[in-house]
């Protein structure tokens, strides 16, 4: 066995463990070695406690590499990768700043793989869906914690066809389908017509789809809409709206439902809505309000 150098972080760790922690003392930029430290530590400790073979790593390189080969301008598979395996929600939770836990400030979500900039402003009450589905009018207000209206705020959202794809992986779909951007009004409100989303399943076509098949995952995410909401001061917001009544809404593949984001689809059956909101009777009501968390250092 090697000798090793004393490392007082190294204590308690493999000798070999301990080798390559010492490597790290010339290191300079303090955040830099803190990770590599860790991450040395728990890659090792990992290693030692499922005694991983050399054909297991060979093979866990070879998913790396086919993870790194799916990877292009548009698809990124290590994405997938992170949130399949609870990373991205993860680091989601572990910076959700103290202060916003304590409020009543909207939670958020993944931004997912299929958000597109560029998308058209919208008139109040919009309907941004192109194709065909269950006709459904999102509405509520944008305030701030102290239940202020936040006015002139914008609200882009995104969602799939009811063939379980965005517009932007989807050739046959009309430009800006069921995407559309949004400004709140004087007194924070919002509202948009479109149709009530339907569950997909996350790209499988790469060496993610194929980890989870081998674990005997399934690959699908409860319908929702994406919301991505932001104003001068405020942090934006980047969430979802979960539908309550949907199969999946308890065992989301990439982990981003919060209870806190579940809606229910209300059949509203009122013959004036439907006229005001030129829907058909009934429709599809969700009411919903996004608190938004003033940006650390804004005034108040
Ligand atoms: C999405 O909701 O669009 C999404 C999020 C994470 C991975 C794949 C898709
Ligand atoms: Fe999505």
């Amino acid at each position: 066995m090697r000798e090793t150098t004393h490392h007082p972080a190294a204590d308690a760790v493999h000798p070999i463990t301990a080798t390559v922690l010492a490597t790290l003392s010339g290191c300079t930029d303090t955040r830099l070695k803190e990770i590599m430290t860790a991450l040395v530590k728990h890659v090792h400790a990992f290693a030692e406690e499922v005694q991983l073979t050399g054909d297991e790593w060979r093979r866990g390189i070879e998913f790396l590499t086919q993870t790194g080969k799916k990877c292009d301008g548009i698809r990124q598979e290590f994405i997938l990768l992170s949130d399949t395996l609870g990373l991205s929600i993860m680091l989601d939770a572990i910076h959700r700043r103290d202060d916003v836990t304590e409020t009543a400030a909207t939670e958020n979500s993944l931004l997912g793989p299929f958000y597109r900039e560029g998308a058209h402003e919208e008139a109040f009450g919009a309907n941004i869906a192109r194709t065909e589905g269950e006709p459904a009018l999102f509405r509520g207000r944008l305030v701030d914690e102290a239940g202020q209206p936040v006015p002139n705020a914008l609200i882009e959202v995104w969602e799939t066809a009811n063939n379980g794809m965005y517009e932007g992986q989807d050739p046959d779909q009309p430009e800006s389908n069921l995407r559309g951007k949004f400004r709140t009004g004087p007194d924070g409100e919002y509202a948009f017509r479109s149709i009530k989303p339907t569950p997909y399943p996350i790209p499988t076509d790469g060496p993610v789809g194929q980890m989870l098949l081998a674990l005997g995952r399934h690959p699908m995410r409860p319908a929702h809409v994406h919301f991505l909401i932001q104003a001068p001061g405020y942090d934006t917001l980047t969430t979802a709206l979960f539908s309550a009544d949907d199969p999946y809404v308890e065992s989301d593949a990439v982990f981003g439902v919060k209870p806190s984001l579940v809606v229910d689809y209300v059949r509203n059956g009122s013959a004036a809505d439907a006229k005001a909101w030129d829907l058909p009777n009934p429709f599809f009501d969700v009411q919903r309000d996004f608190v938004l968390a003033r940006s650390q250092g804004a005034a108040r």
